[in-house]
């Protein structure tokens, strides 16, 4: 009996064990989805700048949905391949080795928390294209699939011209034919294509009064004047001022939790002395030290459809192996020199009076005792669409000239 009785104990000592032990190797890492914006916050001014440095024209990308994408890449890589995209994204902190799930899931965590009140419509897609030949780790698929909402299509490249129609026609139809012709060319070598693409509209919490838009100057520098629909609205807004940096702040919040904050360099001050100074701390600091105050704003409308390729831009950044015959993507194929040949992101927002009608009370009536102070929009500005709860940048811009395009 006396032994029997130890082996039971025995027994379900070691059930115990089995049940508990793959379930908590370790504490859960100590990390939230607000560290995870604050990390993108980074990335995303790294890349500004990376893509700045190439052009002074306009400049408009989703940080949210590039870091995301890359996210998903981590999942099918490993060694230097994974601690380059690591490093490049800002997450290196955020990795951990007992639980190689938690940033894929930090990431599905962050979405649905951005998409929680279902107001919000970013219409984001991502796609991986992939060689027919190629054999896939079943997981993969599912995984990429369950944390990023994404797929994997089967392409044969070396059919080259059929390829590119496949994929276009692929897009077309995920984008509601917003996006009809996304590539004209694949190289007949190409392996894996990932493309993502992110359309943003929403509606103002205080929308302009259209009868009011008028054209007006826009100085695009001391040379370069153009006339542009100028819209005006005056009401209370958050703004605040940046003294060291030479520039003022305005938030414009949209109904769907959702807001542009506009930076706005002084006259005289340099938009490029700009791009060294911004980084996710100072994009707090601006977020947090807003006060509201009335104030008469006006802002040129605008429309921005921008295409990045993006395995030009981060091999620059640190991103290397991934984009040559070295990567490391073991977990996507064990396919031997299997590389990503072409990443492309394309996002498209379009700024106007639009708000909905019914939240437009407008306070006449109250005379203020002087004239509103100025918010005038009238030279090349930034500006910032982020997600309010989590402080999540899901874009940022830079308007130079609001009528190209
Ligand atoms: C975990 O998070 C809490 C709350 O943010 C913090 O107070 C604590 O210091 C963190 N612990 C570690 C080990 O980072
Ligand atoms: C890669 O695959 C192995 C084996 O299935 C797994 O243990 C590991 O966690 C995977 N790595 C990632 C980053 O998902
Ligand atoms: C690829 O990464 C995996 C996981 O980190 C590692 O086990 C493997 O040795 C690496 N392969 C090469 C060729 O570096
Ligand atoms: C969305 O959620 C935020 C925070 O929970 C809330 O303040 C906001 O009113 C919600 N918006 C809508 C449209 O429900």
């Amino acid at each position: 009996m006396g032994t029997l009785k130890l082996e039971m104990t025995f027994v379900f000592f070691l059930t115990c064990l089995c049940f508990v032990a793959p379930v908590h190797p370790a504490a859960p890492p100590n990390v939230t989805i607000s560290d995870l914006s604050y990390k993108n916050t980074d990335f995303a001014m790294n890349l500004y700048r990376k893509i700045s440095s190439h052009h002074d024209k306009n400049v408009f990308f989703s940080p949210l949905s590039i870091s995301a994408s890359f996210a998903a890449l981590l999942m099918a890589s490993g060694g230097v391949t994974r601690q380059e995209i690591l490093r490049v994204l800002n997450l290196d902190q955020l990795e951990s080795s007992e639980h190689p799930q938690l940033i894929p899931r930090l990431f599905q965590l962050l979405q649905e928390n951005i998409a929680q009140n279902g107001s919000l419509k970013l219409d984001q897609n991502m796609a991986l294209f992939v060689h027919q030949r190629m054999e896939l780790q079943n997981e993969f698929e599912d995984k990429i699939r369950t944390f990023f909402h994404a797929d994997v299509k089967r392409v044969d490249f070396a059919d080259t011209k059929g390829s590119v129609s496949y994929v276009n026609e692929y897009i077309r139809q995920k984008t509601q034919n917003k996006i009809t012709e996304m590539i004209s060319t694949l190289d007949e070598t190409s392996q894996l294509l990932l493309i993502n693409s992110i359309f943003f509209r929403g509606a103002w919490q205080l929308p302009f009064n259209s009868d009011l838009t008028r054209d007006a100057p826009f100085y695009i520098d001391n040379y370069n004047i153009l006339q542009v629909p100028m819209m005006v609205k005056e009401d209370k807004f958050y703004t605040s001022e940046d003294i060291p940096l030479g520039a003022r702040l305005l938030k414009l919040p949209y109904q769907e939790g959702v807001s542009m904050l506009i930076l706005l360099p002084n006259k005289g001050i340099d938009y490029t002395v700009i791009d060294d100074e911004i980084n996710a701390e100072k994009f707090q600091s601006w977020v947090e030290g807003l006060r509201k105050t009335r104030l008469e704003v006006s802002m040129p409308k605008f429309k921005m459809a921008e295409e990045y390729s993006l395995h030009r831009l981060l091999p620059d950044m640190g991103m290397t192996s991934l984009f040559t015959s070295s990567a490391n993507l073991t977990n996507l194929s064990m396919e031997p020199g299997l590389k990503l040949s072409e990443v492309l992101h394309k996002a498209v927002v379009e700024v106007d009076e639009t708000g909905t009608t019914a939240a437009a009370s407008t306070t006449i009536g109250i005379v203020p005792y002087s004239l509103p102070r100025m918010f005038l929009i009238n030279r090349p500005f930034f500006f910032f669409i982020y997600h309010e709860d989590t402080k999540c940048l899901l874009f940022m811009g830079r308007v130079i000239n609001p009528s190209s395009n």
